[in-house]
C-alpha cells in the first residue's frame, strides 16, 4: 500500500530500506508536545479566519489533547510507516475524529510545521540551560565569597606565575559562564519568530493570520520571508555554537578539577556525591563527573560541526537533509544541561585545602614579580633592570635551595645595595595578592566585593528567561 498521507500518485509502497532511511519518528517523537501546541494554534487561527468551521477546530483541538495524553501515558503507538511525528499525530487524529482531521493541514506544510516545532523545542532547551547556568553561577559566586582570601598559585603555561586567590580563580569562570548565558539569551531573541504561514516555501493563498499563530505560541512576530523561514537552521546552529563555547569553558574547568583533585596537587577535595571509587584500588576517589563533563564537550562541538556541514551546501528552500538537524540538537543540548548540573554540584561540594593551596602558592618563586616591582617603586629602577635583578636573586635562592623570603638580606644586597629589610614585606604570598588591587585584580577585598556583587545580582534574577 502506498503512503496514505502523500501516496496519491504512487502505486507501490516504499522499500523497507527507503522507509528506514526516511523515517525520523524514532527521534522526532521528542517534538510531540511542540507539534501539538503548533497544531492547536494553527487550528484555532484557521477557525478565527473562517477557513475551517469552529466545530471542526474544536474537534481537532480535543483530538490533539487526547493524543497528548496518550503520548504522555505511553499509550501512543508510533509508526515508522508514517515517517515522522507530524504524520503520526495527524493519522491518529483521523482515527479519533474522522474527516475533520484532514482540514488541519490547510494552509500549512510539514516544512513550516517542523521549523516551528524545532524552534519551540530549542527555545525550551535554552530556558532550561539558562536556569542551569544561573544555578552554576550561584554556586561559583558563593564558593568565591567563602574563599575570597585563600591564596593559591596562579599559573601561566601551568608553571607557577603569581599568587592569586581561589575566589578570584572561581570568579574567572563566573565571567565566562555569564557570557555564555548572554549568548543563549541572544540566540533566543533571534530565534523567536514564527515560521507558521510560510507553508511549503512560498506562503499560502488562504487568508491566514500569522500574527495570531505567532502570539499564540509566544513568538515575537511572524518570520518575514517564507523561503528563509522554512529553510534556515541558523537558530539551531547559533544555539549549538553558544553551547560549544559553554562546553569548552566547562571542559577547561573540568580539566582543572581533575588536576586539582589529584594526590600530587591536593588543592581540592571532591565530595563522595560527585566521585566514584575503583573496583580494584581501594584508595581511589575518581573525578568521573569532571572527566565526563570534559568528554561530553566532544559531542557538543561535534553536533555544531555536523549540522554546519549538513547545511552548508543546501540550495533554498527545504531539503530532506535538514531532517538530520534534530539528533544533533537533541543530543547536544541535554548533554550540556547535564554537564552544567554536574558542575554546579561539584562546585557546591568542593572543599579547597587552604593550607595546601597557600604552601603551593609560594612554590616556584611566585613572588619574583613583587620583588621586581619593589625595586621599581622603592629604588627607582626601570622595570626591565628590576626584572633582571629579581631574576638574579631567584637564581641565588634556587642555588641555595631556599624560598625567596628565606634568602638572607645580605645575599640580596650583594645583588643590589638599595635593597632593605622592607623587601620582606612584599615577598609573602599574602602581601602579593593584597597588593594587586587594580580593577579585576586578585586582592581579596576586590574578590569579596565582586563575589557579593554577583550574589546580589543573581539573587535578584529570575532564571529560565
Ligand atoms: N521529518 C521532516 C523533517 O524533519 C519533516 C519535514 C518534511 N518535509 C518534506 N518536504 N518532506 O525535516
Amino acid at each position: 500500500m502506498s503512503n496514505r498521507m502523500w501516496g496519491g500518485r504512487f502505486s507501490e509502497a516504499p522499500d523497507t530500506i527507503m522507509e528506514e532511511i526516511n523515517a525520523s519518528i524514532d527521534f522526532d517523537k521528542a517534538l510531540a508536545a511542540q507539534d501539538i501546541a503548533g497544531s492547536k494554534a494553527h487550528a484555532r487561527m484557521l477557525a478565527d479566519q473562517g477557513i475551517i468551521t469552529s466545530e471542526d477546530a474544536s474537534k481537532i483541538i480535543a483530538g490533539l489533547d487526547t493524543i497528548a495524553s496518550e503520548i504522555g501515558e505511553g499509550k501512543f503507538s508510533f509508526s515508522r510507516a508514517l515517517e515522522d511525528i507530524h504524520m503520526n499525530i495527524e493519522a491518529r487524529l483521523k482515527e479519533l475524529i474522522g474527516e475533520a482531521a484532514g482540514r488541519l493541514h490547510t494552509a500549512r506544510s510539514r516544512n513550516d510545521q517542523v521549523a516551528t516545532d524545532l524552534r519551540l523545542w530549542v527555545r525550551d532547551a535554552i530556558d532550561e540551560l539558562d536556569s542551569r547556568l544561573h544555578a552554576l553561577l550561584l554556586a561559583l559566586a558563593a564558593k568565591a565569597d567563602a574563599h575570597h582570601d585563600a591564596v593559591m598559585p596562579g599559573f601561566t603555561h601551568l608553571q607557577s606565575a603569581q599568587p592569586v586567590t581561589f575566589g578570584h580563580h572561581l570568579l574567572a569562570y563566573v565571567e565566562m559562564f555569564a557570557r555564555d548565558r548572554s549568548r543563549f539569551a541572544d540566540a533566543r531573541r533571534r530565534l523567536n519568530e514564527s515560521p507558521l504561514g510560510a507553508a511549503a516555501l512560498a506562503g499560502t493563498a488562504f487568508p491566514i493570520d500569522q500574527d495570531n499563530t505567532a502570539a499564540a505560541l509566544d513568538f515575537d512576530r511572524p518570520a518575514a520571508n517564507s523561503l528563509d523561514a522554512v529553510s534556515d537552521r541558523d537558530f539551531a546552529l547559533e544555539t549549538l555554537a553558544a553551547a560549544s563555547l559553554c562546553a569548552m569553558h566547562l571542559s577547561r574547568f573540568a580539566e582543572e578539577i581533575v588536576i586539582w583533585s589529584s594526590a600530587q596537587f591536593g588543592f581540592v577535595t571532591l565530595s563522595d556525591r560527585f566521585t566514584t571509587g575503583s573496583s580494584i584500588m581501594p584508595q581511589k576517589r575518581n573525578p568521573d563527573a569532571a572527566e565526563l563533563v570534559r568528554a561530553k564537550t566532544g559531542r557538543i562541538i561535534g553536533a555544531l560541526n555536523a549540522l554546519l556541514i549538513v547545511m552548508k551546501g543546501l540550495p533554498l528552500a527545504y531539503s530532506k537533509d535538514m531532517q538530520e538537524d534534530k539528533e544533533q540538537v537533541f543530543d547536544a543540548l541535554p548533554a550540556l544541561s547535564l554537564c552544567l548540573a554536574a558542575m554546579a554540584g561539584m562546585v557546591a561540594d568542593m572543599q579547597p585545602d587552604r593550607d595546601r593551596l597557600k604552601a603551593a602558592a609560594g612554590d616556584g618563586y611566585a613572588t619574583a614579580t613583587d620583588l621586581a616591582d619593589w625595586l621599581v617603586r622603592e629604588a627607582g629602577l626601570p622595570f626591565r633592570d628590576a626584572h633582571h635583578l629579581a631574576g638574579k636573586i631567584v637564581a641565588a635562592a634556587e642555588q641555595r635551595g631556599l624560598a625567596l623570603e628565606a634568602l638572607p638580606l645580605e645575599d640580596m644586597r650583594g645583588i643590589h645595595p638599595a635593597i632593605t629589610a622592607d623587601i620582606f614585606n612584599v615577598l609573602s604570598v599574602e602581601a602579593s595578592v593584597a597588593s594587586r588591587s587594580s580593577f579585576g585584580g586578585t586582592a581579596p577585598d576586590n574578590v569579596r566585593a565582586q563575589a557579593r556583587q554577583w550574589l546580589d545580582k543573581l539573587a535578584g534574577e529570575k532564571a529560565g528567561a
